[in-house]
């Protein structure tokens, strides 16, 4: 399979870069830049070298052997720094531009073949390349600076300061495509579902003797994951489900039918009052956090053990969580938490059949592996569950309430059609004491907070414009509904500065 190397240099949009290659159809990977494989085969055509968190004069070195050995896209620091390094000049800080630039295009370049001369593209920098070394040459500028983008075709560069990886930049796919497929000359077309085989073999081959276990919790990546090990090794994989009573409603019972329905071998351990238990009295998110990881991490490995003869773990570990964009190359990017993800320290061999996937790529094998459509949509909803979303304490009544708000919430979501159109809804308990009227009394209640948000990764996120009707219709279900909460407000915080969670 042909493929795109990504070389990281810690740019917060790496990951992009890599993701919006192979929506275009060319496969392509992330490596960091100071782990540059020494050898490549001819499947590896191209490459592009990515931003960076660093300022040109204090970032890390481009790899010098690897100018001019293969079509390359030089992104912001990368194209800064290579017209620096050889003979052109760079100022730094002086010009700090963020955000929307009008592109002129100066000279025709294969680059901007099919982009209209004005269109939009998303600039990030604060350095500013104020002259070119001998032989490269300016294909484009914008208002505010001359050199947005330029050729060189002795070293094979094509190299551009604003960042077309970013939906942002209105012809950004076309002018990848174009560097993809004119520049680079890939041909194939990569589809993630044509793998399927290919990854059922491999895991069959590395899983030789022995049983495997995977816990599944309804997500998307952890039943495709299973789905993959179980085909590849059939009778000899079970799956666990742990409910830990910090589900939404109805999820068990809907989880487990939808495996019945695949074929998934499912054993259910039912560990509600023991997390109840351990939460009691806390009220830290962090500890929280701590104490549902250890209990899970404890249910599963006593699960395990009862079913004997376990050598492998399974989990739906995907592309995202093991190339953190930056975070092998850059100081200080936030870690991802994937807390429903077990540690290395259970005594069984690690097997991840989506490491190399992303989570839309993950939706199109599960497709081809006959996950329905309404289970591969499903929000994504944290390993903690329900938990992070009580301020405060939990007890059952608590769950319960929330368990309660929270269906409302989504079934009007559904009901509207507007469920599809977010990327994460939830309800939040906050734990305020806020009054009321029950009849003729004050009467005090609790108050639930709504957040529906727009994201493509969670990374970032922006509150979701829900139609003001369909936000009444939400709070006067909840209103009326669930007894102990009289009032209900919409969160229309973006990430960052809030998180999508609240704790
Ligand atoms: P935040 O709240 O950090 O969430 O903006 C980003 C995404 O991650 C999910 N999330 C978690 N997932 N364990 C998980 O498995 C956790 O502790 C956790 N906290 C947040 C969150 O639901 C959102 O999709």
């Amino acid at each position: 399979m042909e493929k795109l190397l990504v070389v990281d240099f810690g740019s917060q949009y790496t990951l992009l870069i890599a993701r919006r290659a192979r929506e275009l159809g060319v496969y392509a990977e992330v490596v960091p830049y100071h782990s540059l494989p020494a050898e490549i085969g001819p499947e590896v055509k191209g490459v592009v070298f990515s931003g960076s968190y660093a300022s040109v004069s204090e970032g890390p070195s481009l790899p010098q052997e690897w100018i001019g050995r293969l079509p390359s896209l030089a992104i912001c620091y990368s194209a800064q720094w290579i017209a620096r390094h050889y003979g052109g000049a760079v100022i730094e800080g002086a010009q700090r531009e963020y955000g929307p630039a009008k592109l002129l295009i100066k000279e025709p370049a294969e680059f901007f073949e099919g982009v209209p001369d004005g269109s939009t593209v998303w600039m990030s920098h604060a350095d500013t390349i104020t002259a070119l070394p001998r032989g490269a040459r300016a294909i484009a500028s914008t208002e505010n600076i001359p050199y947005a983008a330029y050729e060189w075709p002795e070293k094979r560069v094509v190299a551009v300061q604003f960042h077309p990886e970013v939906s942002h930049t209105a012809y950004g796919p076309q002018m990848l495509e174009n560097f993809l497929r004119r520049y680079c000359g890939y041909t194939e077309f990569w589809r993630p579902e044509e793998t399927v085989e290919g990854l059922v073999a491999s895991l069959r081959a590395a899983m030789p003797e022995g049983r495997a276990v995977c816990a599944l919790s309804g997500g998307v990546d952890s039943t495709v994951a299973a789905l993959l090990a179980h085909k590849a090794i059939g009778e000899r994989f079970q799956g666990i489900f742990v409910d830990t009573g910090l589900l939404r409603r109805g999820e068990r019972e809907a989880v487990l039918a939808a495996y019945e329905a695949l074929g998934l071998p499912v054993k259910l351990v039912d560990a509600r009052e023991r997390f109840l238990q351990a939460l009691r009295g806390v009220t830290d998110p962090e500890e929280k956090r701590r104490r549902i990881g250890h209990l899970f991490i404890e249910v599963f490995e006593e699960a395990a053990r009862g079913i004997g003869g376990v050598r492998y773990l399974i989990q739906g570990t995907i592309y995202p969580d093991v190339v953190e964009s930056g975070a092998s190359v850059a100081p200080t990017i936030k870690s991802h938490h994937n807390v429903g993800g077990l540690p290395e320290r259970l005594p069984f061999e690690l097997v991840e059949p989506l490491r190399f996937f992303f989570k839309d790529e993950v939706r199109r094998i599960g497709e081809k592996l006959g996950v329905p459509a309404s289970f591969l949509r499903r929000h994504p909803f944290p390993g903690p569950g329900l938990a992070v979303r009580i301020l405060g304490e939990v007890t059952a009544e608590r769950l319960e309430i929330l368990r309660e708000a929270d269906a409302r919430f989504i079934e009007t979501l559904q009901e509207t059609g507007w469920y599809d159109r977010v990327w994460q809804a939830l309800a939040v308990l906050v734990p305020v004491s806020t009054v009321g009227v029950a009849g003729d009394n004050r009467a005090y209640g609790q108050v639930v907070a709504l957040r529906a948000v727009l994201s493509t990764d969670g990374m970032t996120a922006e509150p979701s414009p829900l139609p003001y009707e369909v936000l009444c219709q939400a709070a006067q279900r909840i209103l009326q509904e669930v007894p102990g909460i009289t009032r209900v407000v919409y969160d229309l915080s973006s990430k960052p500065p809030a998180t999508i969670e609240w704790e």
